[in-house]
């Protein structure tokens, strides 16, 4: 699986993004250790608060269907029909992923023609997490 192939299926996730609000459409393709990919989108809520993002509908599927391991996260967005040249995740997704994913953990960004690699330690250096419980 590549960066652009993990695009691409971040680029048809969106297509399921439901935001009559926003307008802003965001997929995410997130690949696990076992090898599957898990397709996630935005879905937009009339109260707003309860509006739940792509990366983390694609965690909670995964981690649902009994994935706790993975490789990498590939998200794309913009609004209405136009994809964005990049669209990072939000804070609260970062805090979400950090439960699960390792320092290196790759999140591919950008678009299939201009994939932009961060590792994860680079989108979230200070995250709380279990050690901070103990
Ligand atoms: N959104 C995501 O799906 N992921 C992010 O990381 C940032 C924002 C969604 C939430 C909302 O439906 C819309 O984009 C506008 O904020």
């Amino acid at each position: 699986m590549t960066d652009r192939e993990l695009l691409q299926c971040a680029v048809e996730a969106r297509e399921m993004a439901y935001a009559p609000y926003s307008g802003f459409r965001v997929g995410a393709a997130l690949l696990g250790k076992s090898g599957k990919i898990y397709k996630g989108c935005n879905v937009e809520n009339a109260a707003y608060t309860p509006t739940n993002c792509a990366e983390r509908t694609a965690l909670f599927k995964a981690v649902s269907e009994g994935e706790r391991e993975f490789v990498s996260i590939a998200i794309v967005g913009g609004r209405y029909e136009a994809i964005a040249d990049f669209c990072a995740p939000c804070g609260v997704c970062r805090q979400a992923l950090a439960e699960f994913c390792d320092p290196d953990f790759r999140v591919v960004l950008g678009t299939p023609d201009n994939p932009q690699v961060f590792s994860f330690k680079e989108l979230l250096p200070f995250g709380f997490g279990k050690s901070d419980l103990e």
